[in-house]
């Protein structure tokens, strides 16, 4: 794989690459990676990891690092552990898929078991960095953290970023400078008030943006309409109605809901009850949105199919329970297919894809959730402002 070519601007822009660290051979280097995989019991006993897309997006790192004779030993975090050792979140499940993966790479221990990772406490970057020659940070799904493994070895080692942490930012850093018009954005998810902000920066860079997910709903209630039992977030309504304000020739919200009964179940793993309907965006008491309509789905797969440029983040509805999965399903396909440059983030919205068997047609996949929508919305992150003072990172101008 060649490596990225230095761009004259954007995010990429001063940062060390792999042919900017020091010769290699023999010498040891600790990668940080995002392995934050999803894991389950095997039937056949054991845990086991159930995706393993975010180990493979960094091979080609570890095989360019191993083929120039370095000794190769990974690092990550893995789920919430908050500063202790917690069995359930053992990397164990995740070294093993490694080891078929990427023989001979080492893999530590969580680094979320103590509790310096998160605190970015300096006498736990030192143990981490004691023994190696240099560091390659290609976790791009973490490196809008600023913890200790992502901002603090760059200050002591030469350093670098992965393969995978420059094809990411060279992409969503492409979403920032010069998309293809015009530039569709789909949201979706349950939280609004994490997404705000990026809402916000987004709505300065597309032609359009369509909301669907749980977050609708307080679009929709900022609109006055009654949104029954659904997810919303009060204290995000006059923010909501702020945008609408700015932007609302813009945005395109639901027309229709699949909602589901007062008392009714739904969700991942519950065979879920009650009755799901079709209607329109005022809900009645009790009733909660669990899915965009079909006419909102048609309208939404309308944009994207007219787009030159499509971001997509996040679910329109809880597609796990098959009732309330079209609307995701209508806007995966729809993006499949789009003749623009696609870009999709986040787990859940890969996850719809992959159950779709539609990953492959998807112009870019990133594996950041959080991270791709934090460079879209700052268009810098912690782990590659930290990269960027490394003593070899390329000076300016050069
Ligand atoms: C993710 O899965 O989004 C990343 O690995 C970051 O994990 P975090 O949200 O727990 O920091
Ligand atoms: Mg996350």
């Amino acid at each position: 794989m060649p490596g990225p070519s230095r761009p004259s601007s954007g995010p990429l822009v001063g940062l060390p690459l792999l042919e900017d660290l020091p010769e290699l051979d023999g010498r040891r280097v600790l990668v940080r990676v995002d392995f934050n995989v999803p894991l389950a019991q095997d039937p056949r006993g054991g845990v086991v990891v159930t995706d393993d897309f975010r180990i493979r997006a960094a091979l080609p790192t570890l095989s360019w690092l191993s083929e120039r004779g370095a000794a190769v030993t990974a690092c990550t975090h893995l789920g919430r552990p908050k500063g202790t050792v917690d069995p359930r979140f053992d990397v164990a499940p995740v070294r093993d898929r490694l080891a078929v993966l990427a023989p001979g790479v080492a893999l530590l221990e969580n680094l979320r078991f103590d509790p310096g990772e998160e605190g970015d406490d300096p006498a736990f970057v030192d143990r981490l960095v004691d023994g190696f020659d240099a560091y390659v940070n290609d976790a791009f799904g973490a490196s809008h953290r600023p913890h200790a493994s992502i901002v603090g070895p760059p200050a002591r080692l030469p350093s670098a970023a992965g393969r995978l942490l420059a094809r990411e930012v060279e992409v969503l850093g492409g979403l920032l400078a010069t998309p293809a018009r015009p530039f569709v954005t789909l949201v979706g998810g349950s939280k609004v008030g994490d997404k705000l902000g990026v809402l916000q920066a987004l709505l300065a860079l597309v032609d359009r943006m369509a909301v669907g997910g749980g977050m609708a709903f307080t679009f929709l209630a900022a609109q006055g309409h009654t949104v029954g039992a659904s997810l919303l977030d009060a204290g995000r309504i006059d923010s909501c109605a702020k945008l609408l304000e700015q932007a609302g020739d813009r945005i395109i919200l639901p027309t229709d809901i699949v909602a589901l009964g007062p008392g009714g179940t739904a969700g991942p793993g519950v065979p879920g009850s009650g009755e799901a309907r079709i209607m329109g965006t005022d809900l009645p008491r009790g009733w909660r949105g669990l899915d965009i309509g079909p006419e909102t789905a048609g309208v939404f797969a309308d944009a994207v199919a007219g787009s030159g440029t499509v971001f997509w983040n996040g679910p329109m509805g809880v597609f796990e329970d098959e009732r309330f999965a079209a609307g995701t399903r209508t806007v995966a396909r729809a993006v499949a297919e789009s003749p623009g440059f696609t870009v999709v983030g986040g787990g859940d919205s890969v996850a719809a894809l992959d159950q779709l068997g539609l990953a492959a047609q998807v112009g870019y996949v990133s594996t950041g959730g959080g991270a791709s929508l934090d460079l879209l919305e700052h268009g810098d992150l912690p782990g590659l402002q930290a990269l960027r003072h490394a003593s070899n990172a390329p000076k300016a101008g050069a």
